[in-house]
């Protein structure tokens, strides 16, 4: 792996073996083991969206690993006033060791780690959003000690943490249903690739039926109705999402002790009740901080000169 762009590019050993360090990083931060395998390496973090938990999970997790981290925004660089990906790629990569890139298209990503020398991964684009999967699945392990053979069911728009846990959950072997109201399916690339895998023996299912993708799931994920930049559009698909809320009538359709799963930030009475996210607080919230630990073996499998902490 030289770059962390979309799920579709990676193996299930890939995912397995960055779950497995991830794992590894946790107990070692838990038991204070210093775990510094970047000690010297700097990562530019290109935000051009909001974030809290991606921002803050890179930036302080590359300081544990030994590193620096550097944020820049759109007012801080000069692609804000028009230089060219490729240009800013090539500049970028005679001095830092990685980037981490939150844009709006998948294209750019792709065009910034075509030009660049040194690791890009992706941040959340319109199309993925790799990392906060690679936390999801982390975060199902722990709770069931497997994923195998799970089924996951996602309820919402299929945007893209809907593309990128399809890919990522098929990926390991568990079984995906997926809900969302009816031209807000998820992206042609990523049904062509459930359906390939369907082709191999994988279960997938898409449907316009909530009840129908909840019927028997182990982990029920949504997420906002709303994705950043689409705030204009909050009214109308705050109409179309009605029956999309996960609340304890839909969880009542779900295995029993269904774990649910929220990407954050959340938007009570509308995606999910206020009732079900305080219940699954706990799961919700062990969701966010695996984002530090995925994101470290991430940094680590990519950015480290030695092939020992790969596991
Ligand atoms: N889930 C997620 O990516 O959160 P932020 O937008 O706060 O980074």
């Amino acid at each position: 792996m030289n770059d962390l762009l979309k799920l579709l590019d990676c193996s299930k050993d890939d995912i397995v073996s960055i779950l497995d360090l991830a794992d590894q990083l946790k107990y070692e931060k838990k038991h204070h083991i210093p775990h510094r395998h970047l000690d010297g390496k700097s990562i530019g973090l290109i935000f051009h969206k909001v974030s809290t938990r991606t921002r803050v999970s890179f930036e302080a997790g590359m300081y544990q690993l030994g590193g620096q981290p550097m944020f820049l925004s759109d007012r801080d660089l000069q692609t804000g006033r028009g230089e060219p990906v490729q240009d800013t790629a090539r500049a970028l990569s005679r001095y830092l060791d990685g980037i981490v890139i939150r844009t709006y298209e998948q294209k750019d990503v792709e065009i910034l780690a075509k030009y660049s020398d040194i690791p890009v991964i992706n941040g959340l684009t319109n199309f993925a959003h790799p990392c906060q999967v690679l936390a999801d699945l982390m975060t199902v392990r722990e709770h069931f000690a497997q994923l195998e053979d799970l089924k996951m069911c996602f309820i919402g728009d299929g945007f893209n943490m809907c593309n990128s846990l399809i890919v990522g959950c098929l990926k390991v072997g568990m079984e995906v249903s997926v809900a969302t109201p009816e031209g807000y399916e998820p992206h042609p690339d990523v049904l062509a690739f459930a359906e390939q895998q369907k082709k191999l023996g994988a279960k997938f299912m898409l449907t316009h039926d909530v009840r129908q993708a909840a019927a028997g799931a182990d982990v029920l994920f949504t997420d906002a109705w709303t994705a950043m930049g689409q705030e204009e559009q909050a009214e109308m698909r705050r109409e179309i999402f009605q029956g999309f809320t996960v609340d304890h009538e839909l969880l009542s359709c779900c295995k029993q002790g269904v774990m649910v799963q929220h990407c954050m930030p959340a938007y009570r009475g509308e995606e999910i009740t206020a009732e079900v996210l305080e219940e699954h607080a706990d799961e919700i919230f062990e969701e966010c901080e695996n984002r530090l630990h995925a994101q470290k073996a991430v940094m680590v499998t990519l950015m480290s000169d030695r092939d020992e902490y790969i596991y």
